[in-house]
C-alpha cells in the first residue's frame, strides 16, 4: 500500500516545536489576561460571505487564498483565513456588546490561506489574536500595541521592529485616494503587475501593498497617506505616538504600511524581524472602526492584532537553546535505579530532563544526548556509585567533573543562571 502524505503547506508538529507552541499559547493567555482579555473560541468554518464582506473582495486573501467549498446543501463555506471576522461575528451574535463597554477578546488557533508555501508561510498556520472592542480612545491603540510588545518581549526573540502607520478614516481616505490616483496616472501603468493594474481603479491603496519588486519601485514616490489625514485622524495618531513615546516603546513610522486586509482605518502596525527570511511580519494589526456595523452589529469601534505563531516559533528556536536541562545515564546496570531516582529528584526541583533506562556505550548515550540537545550530561558509573558522586559533563564546552550527588541541583542551577 502506498503511504498517504500530508497536504502541501500543512505540517505535523512534534516536540520540541509543539512544546514551543504550547508555551506561547499559555504565555499569551497569561500576558493578555493581565490586560483583562477573555478567551473566546469560534468555529474554523464560517459562511464565505463573512470574509468577503469584512476582509474585502479586492484583497489577495479573498480573491485567491481562501479554502472555500460548498457543503452538502450547496452553501458556500470557508475555512477561516484569519480570526477577526469570526470573533466579531460571535461578538455581534452573542450580544456581548450589551454587557460590557469595552470587550477584550483573545483567541488562538489554526487559520488557512492558500498561499505559496515557503519558510514561515504555511497554508495552515496558527495565530494568537486579540480584539479590543467598543473604544476609539488612542489609549486603547497604545495599550493594544504595548500588550503585543509585552508578550513578544517575554519570548526573547532578538531584534524586532514595530512599524506604525495611520490609514485615515472614511472622511480623509477619499482625499488620499484622489492624490494616489493622480500619482498613478503619472507612472507607466503597463509595468504594473496584473493585480495592481486592476487595483488602480478598484482599490488603489492596495497598490502600495504589492510585493512585486517592479510595482514596489513604481510606487516608491507615491504620496504619503499621513499627509492626507483629517484633523481628527492626525490628532488621534499623534496621541497614540505620544503614549508609545512615554512608554519608551520605539517604533518606525512607515507610510507604506497598508496591510493586506481592507477593514483597517487609522492606526495600523506590524512587528517585523529580519531573521526569518522573506516572511518578515511576525504580527500585524490595527483599528477597524466601522467593521462591526458593516457586519450587521452596532456602530462600535475596534482594534486588534494577530501574531503568527509559526514565525514566532522559528525565531524562538533560533534564539533559545533546547529546553532539556540534563540527560542522565548509568554505565553499569547497578546504577540504573539510582539514576532514575536522582532524575526524579531534579524534576521535583523544576529541572527538565530524561534518564536512560538502559546501559549502552558512552558513544551511543552521547548521540542520544545530542539528539535531545541537552546542556548537561549526568553520568553514573560504578566508581561514582561507590563514592556517592556523579559526573557532570557540560555539552557546550566538553568539560566534565565528578561532584557529590548532593550538589547536583547547585551545579545545574549554576549552569542555568
Ligand atoms: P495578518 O497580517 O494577515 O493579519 O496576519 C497576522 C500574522 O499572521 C502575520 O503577521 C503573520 O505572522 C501570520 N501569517 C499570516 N499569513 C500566514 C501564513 N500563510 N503562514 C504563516 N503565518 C502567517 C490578520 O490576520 C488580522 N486578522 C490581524 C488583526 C487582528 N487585525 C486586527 N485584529
Amino acid at each position: 500500500m502506498h503511504k498517504i502524505q500530508k497536504i502541501k503547506g500543512f505540517t505535523d508538529l512534534f516536540s520540541p516545536e509543539s512544546t514551543v507552541y504550547t508555551y506561547m499559547e499559555n504565555l499569551a493567555r497569561t500576558v493578555f489576561g493581565t490586560y483583562g482579555c477573555q478567551e473566546v473560541r469560534t468555529p474554523i468554518l464560517e459562511k464565505t460571505e463573512l470574509f468577503a464582506r469584512s476582509i474585502g473582495e479586492e484583497t489577495d486573501v479573498v480573491q485567491k487564498e481562501m479554502y472555500t467549498f460548498c457543503d452538502r446543501k450547496n452553501r458556500s463555506l470557508t475555512m477561516r483565513p484569519e480570526a477577526t471576522a469570526g470573533v466579531l461575528r460571535a461578538f455581534i451574535e452573542s450580544g456581548l456588546y450589551t454587557r460590557d463597554t469595552v470587550s477584550k477578546l483573545f483567541t488562538y488557533g489554526p487559520m488557512f490561506r492558500y498561499e505559496r508555501p515557503q519558510k514561515g508561510r504555511m497554508r495552515q498556520f496558527y495565530q494568537l489574536n486579540v480584539e479590543v472592542l467598543g473604544t476609539e480612545a488612542p489609549q486603547a491603540d497604545a495599550e493594544v500595541i504595548l500588550m503585543l510588545w509585552a508578550f513578544l518581549s517575554k519570548l526573547e526573540l532578538g531584534n524586532l521592529t514595530l512599524e506604525l502607520n495611520s490609514l485615515g478614516c472614511p472622511a480623509c481616505r477619499p482625499t488620499f485616494h484622489k492624490h494616489l490616483r493622480e500619482f498613478l496616472n503619472t507612472i507607466n501603468q503597463e509595468e504594473l503587475c496584473e493585480d495592481c493594474l486592476r487595483r488602480t481603479t478598484t482599490n488603489p491603496l492596495r497598490v502600495l501593498d504589492c510585493k512585486v519588486p517592479t510595482c514596489k519601485n513604481l510606487v516608491a514616490n507615491a504620496p504619503s497617506i499621513t499627509d492626507s489625514l483629517c484633523a481628527h485622524c492626525a490628532d488621534h495618531f499623534v496621541q497614540v505616538r505620544e503614549i508609545l513615546d512615554l512608554a519608551h516603546l520605539p517604533y518606525h513610522l512607515n507610510d507604506r504600511l497598508v496591510r493586506g486586509l481592507d477593514y483597517y482605518q487609522r492606526t495600523t502596525f506590524e512587528v517585523v524581524s529580519g531573521d526569518i527570511g522573506a516572511q518578515t511580519a511576525v504580527a500585524g494589526g490595527g483599528r477597524y472602526d466601522g467593521l462591526i456595523q458593516q457586519l450587521g452589529g452596532p456602530n462600535l469601534p475596534g482594534i486588534g492584532f494577530a501574531c503568527g505563531m509559526d514565525r514566532l516559533a522559528l525565531l524562538y528556536a533560533q534564539n533559545h537553546a533546547p529546553s532539556h536541562d540534563f540527560y542522565m545515564f548509568a554505565l553499569d546496570n547497578s546504577a540504573l535505579n539510582t539514576a532514575l531516582l536522582l532524575a526524579q529528584r531534579l524534576r521535583n526541583r523544576g529541572f527538565v530532563g530524561e534518564v536512560s533506562f538502559e546501559t549502552k556505550s558512552i558513544k551511543s548515550q552521547m548521540r542520544q544526548a545530542n539528539k535531545l540537545g541537552v546542556k548537561t550530561c549526568l553520568i553514573l558509573g560504578e566508581d561514582e556509585m561507590n563514592k556517592g558522586q556523579i559526573v557532570v559533563k557540560d555539552m557546550a564546552t566538553g568539560v566534565q567533573k565528578a561532584i557529590g550527588q548532593e550538589d547536583l541541583e547547585q551545579a545545574l542551577g549554576f549552569r542555568k543562571s
